[in-house]
């Protein structure tokens, strides 16, 4: 591996942000001075396992304490795989903008074929990734979000009939009931509930669980929670095939949807550039490929909006009134009114920046990539966090403050490009950005306006980094009593 520029790929494709002029530092003279390796962390005793064990206990003080110590770019090891660390709006743009030749994530995300399965999304070639994921957009459209909302609304009102009038609910749980609940009907269809029933949220845990940091190292290992993802996948991969046979023989693809288009009847009538439909593995592997990107990470950001404005009460008369105004003889909360809950919204972005569900995304180094004064070589994990730059003072005001008025006109400090990186950026920006905050707000709108509620417990929860996606930690209870006098009359009523 090379330590010099020549051969290099600079920090492709990069913009305004990027330091020199996309590349190398000049020194005194003005000239281009040779881009250097990152500074190594140092205090390790085994070099195989690296920095795995503070890593592995809490990775956001880990990488926020190297940062502190040793800058915005920085290499570590874990499990005998060298990681660089980058940071800074900067890094994002030039990491999320490099091209797929230079930083691959199919080679750092390896460890999903076995949920997505071969040859799908993050196994294919880039440019059939693409298509792949082209042919999911028709599910996502503001038409389809406005037929998803129906959805995600009667699932969480049906979730709440058996509350009652007042008592206790674990938060992750309710939030994660809720999110499989809404996943199974908006993206598999309503028959893998009719056939799995109860066994779904175990299915759906099962294969988050077993993405953990030895996965990272092979995916293949026999670990108990790979053995019980691969069971999951199983259990999921031949429901899904028996509904697919199902409905290719009972409803012809030229016609139309019913009249709930999941993201099933989506894929069944895509078609690839020859003109054919998409063969069943590659259905199956999508469709469980969304519920895992998106149906955890939307019950954890829905729990984090909770348990952030739950312990900062002084914030939730404006959200309260807020539903009041905007919900005002409203029978269902639609795409228009959603929009106009803007204060919602902040709380929603607000927990996306302090407790984002993906707290680093990775890319591997196929070439030396060069940042800055920085040369990262080929081999490398490079490695961004959502979790460490949200913090950065220079970005937000007072980071560590829960302040959703961040958000609002005049301050607007999400704008700055690359900023919010919670949904990723660039090439491989989440394309259910919308989905998911749309689902959250939903949640909200429906459980505070029917419910006062209550942390059970002092202060804010604080994440559980046993998990690929750390949520608060568990038990995480939240007392609820039915409000005297529902928040407007439409929606929030007691129905
Ligand atoms: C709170 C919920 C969610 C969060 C925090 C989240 C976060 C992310 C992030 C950070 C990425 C970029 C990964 C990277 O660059 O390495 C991503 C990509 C992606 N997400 Fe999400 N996501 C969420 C919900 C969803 C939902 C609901 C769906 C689908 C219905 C979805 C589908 C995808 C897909 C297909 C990609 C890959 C896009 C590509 O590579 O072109 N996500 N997500």
């Amino acid at each position: 591996m090379s330590g010099e520029a020549s051969g290099a790929a600079v920090a492709g494709g990069c913009g305004a942000l990027c330091p020199g002029g996309g590349g190398y530092a000049a020194d005194g003279g003005g000239r281009a001075a040779v881009p250097v390796r990152p500074p190594r962390l140092a205090g390790v005793r085994l070099p195989w396992l690296g920095h795995a064990v503070p890593f592995g206990r809490d990775p956001v003080a880990f990488l926020r304490g190297a940062r502190e110590r040793s800058g915005d770019v920085f290499s570590f090891t874990l499990l005998g795989r060298p990681v660089t660390f980058l940071c800074g709006r900067a890094a994002h743009e030039a990491v999320f903008r490099a091209d797929e030749s230079v930083l691959s994530p199919k080679e750092a995300y390896r460890f999903m074929t076995p949920v997505f399965g071969p040859g799908v999304a993050y196994d294919a070639e880039p440019a059939e990734m693409e298509r792949q994921i082209g042919h999911l957009l028709p599910a996502l459209t503001s038409r389809s979000l406005a037929a998803h909302a129906r959805v995600m609304e009667e699932e969480v009102r049906r979730h709440i009939r058996a509350w009652g009038d007042s008592g206790e609910a674990d938060l992750v749980e309710t939030m994660n009931e809720i999110t499989v609940a809404v996943a199974t009907r908006c993206l598999l269809g309503q028959e893998v509930s009719e056939r799995l029933g109860p066994e779904l949220p175990r299915l759906f845990r099962d294969l988050e669980s077993g993405i953990r940091l030895a996965g990272l190292l092979s995916p293949g290992v026999p670990l108990p929670a790979f053995r019980r993802r691969d069971r999951a996948r199983a259990a999921l991969g031949r429901a899904l095939g028996e509904v697919i046979s199902a409905r290719r023989a009972a409803r012809p693809p030229h016609e139309a949807p019913g009249p709930t288009p999941d993201m099933l009847t989506t894929l069944l009538a895509a078609r690839t550039a020859r003109g054919a439909p998409l063969d069943d593995e590659t259905v199956v592997g999508l469709l469980i490929g969304m519920v895992f990107a998106g149906q955890h990470t939307s019950a954890i950001l829905a729990a984090w909006t909770g348990a952030l404005l739950l312990s900062h009460p002084r914030h939730l008369p404006a959200v309260l009134r807020e539903q009041e105004e905007t919900t005002r003889g409203a029978d269902t909360l639609d795409i228009a009114l959603l929009r106009r809950m803007q204060y919602l919204e902040h709380c929603v972005r607000e927990a996306e920046r302090l407790r984002p569900p993906l707290i680093v995304l990775i890319r591997k180094a196929l070439r030396d990539f060069v940042h800055g004064a920085h040369l990262v070589p080929a081999g490398h994990l490079v490695m961004v966090s959502p979790a460490v730059s949200h913090r950065l003072p220079g970005i937000f005001r007072d980071p560590d403050r829960f302040d959703p008025g961040r958000y609002g006109p005049g301050r607007e400090e999400h704008a700055a490009p690359y900023a919010l990186i919670g949904f990723g950026g660039g090439r491989h920006r989440c394309v259910g950005t919308a989905f998911a905050y749309q689902q959250v707000k939903i949640i909200w709108s429906v459980l505070l306006r029917a419910y006062d509620l209550r942390l059970d417990g002092p202060g804010c929860p604080v994440p559980d980094y046993s998990t690929f996606i750390p949520g608060p930690h568990t038990p995480c209870p939240v007392r609820y009593r039915r409000r005297a006098s529902p928040i407007a009359t439409g929606p929030g009523g007691q129905r």
